[in-house]
């Protein structure tokens, strides 16, 4: 598929969007600076930190960077992406979804849940331990044009 082009200028920091590269679902999130000092606090919690196992996309280098919560050097604060659970395919959610699941409890923080079979996921798509998704959710290759476009495959 060909890469995409989207304009990220219209999210506010803490909403996410939903656009569509190669039939998948890609999500763009902008983190808050509080959002991203609950990463660390996390970060002993999740199974994979630095996106080491093998994964069925090749995963870019920059999102396997535990300093910059899987964001480009320079655009920390942005996530990018496949909204898809690893374990069998559905649809995670999070408050941030447009649509999102009633059931998840308002002060949930914790990134992302997936409705199928419980896997947990911070707010950088790592997923927690002990849950049946092995992997954390893909981050698909992506390019900054400028401050507010951004270039996916
Ligand atoms: Fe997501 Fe099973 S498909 S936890």
């Amino acid at each position: 598929g060909a890469p995409v082009e989207v304009d990220i200028s219209g999210i506010n920091p803490g909403e996410m969007k939903v656009f569509e590269w190669r039939g998948k679902p890609v999500w763009i999130m902008k983190r808050t600076p509080e959002q991203m000092k609950g990463l660390e606090q996390t970060a002993s919690e999740v199974a994979d930190p630095e996106s080491l196992k093998p994964y069925t996309m090749d995963l870019p280098d920059y999102c396997k960077n535990k300093a910059n919560n899987r964001g480009h050097a320079g655009h920390e604060s942005t996530l990018v992406l496949v909204g898809i659970c690893p374990h069998l395919g559905c649809s995670p959610s999070s408050k941030f979804t447009p649509g999102a699941q009633p059931s998840l409890p308002d002060d949930w923080e914790g990134g992302f849940l997936c409705p199928c079979h419980g896997s947990t996921f911070d707010l950088a798509g790592r997923v927690f331990k002990n849950k049946p998704a092995p992997n954390n959710l893909d981050v698909p290759r992506h390019m900054y044009l400028s401050d507010t476009r951004i270039l996916i495959g």
